[in-house]
């Protein structure tokens, strides 16, 4: 299986609106994509996926298989997607959440981003939260 192709059946798992593997391909081949996938014997269970273009870095997709939730690899994802950023020397990340996205907003607080701004209605049924963290 391809790293693509890996993606793609982690985003069919986890979100209702999947990227295509087509859309993967070519964000993976982009060299401003950061993307780390997490194994569990050999299969696929998480990854997370952004990009860093001139010192900005935005994180688009962070997801864990829901069987393999709640141990800590969403944390560990972040932590080493974070490190990345700062090897490519990004100063400030970025990320856009459905507001009743508890767990993943959960995750952000936690790990020190903070909320910039609100985007009434962004999603139809819901608002998009804008959150943002400076990294040193
Ligand atoms: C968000 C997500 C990646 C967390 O992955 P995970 O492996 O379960 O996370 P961890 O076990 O490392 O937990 C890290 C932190 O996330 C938060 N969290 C995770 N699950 C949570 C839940 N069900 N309720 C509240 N907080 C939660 C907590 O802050 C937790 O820290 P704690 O354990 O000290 O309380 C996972 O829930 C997921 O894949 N969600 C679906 C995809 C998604 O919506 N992604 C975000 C938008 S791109």
């Amino acid at each position: 299986m391809t790293d693509a192709e890996k993606l793609s059946m982690l985003e069919k798992e986890c979100f209702s609106d999947p990227w295509s593997l087509t859309s993967l391909e070519n964000q993976l081949a982009s060299p401003r994509t950061v993307y780390i996938i997490c194994e569990e014997e050999g299969e696929p269970v998480g990854y997370v996926l952004g990009t860093v273009v001139c010192g900005e870095a935005e994180l688009y997709r962070i997801a864990v298989l829901d069987r393999f939730r709640r141990r800590g690899i969403g944390d560990r994802l972040m932590a080493e997607f974070l490190e990345e950023c700062l090897t490519r020397s990004a100063e400030k990340v970025f990320l856009e959440v459905r507001s009743r996205n508890f767990s993943a907003i959960s995750l952000y607080e936690k790990t020190g981003f903070e909320r910039i701004s609100v985007r009434k209605g962004y999603y139809g049924d819901d608002d998009a939260v804008i959150f943002a963290k400076i990294l040193n």
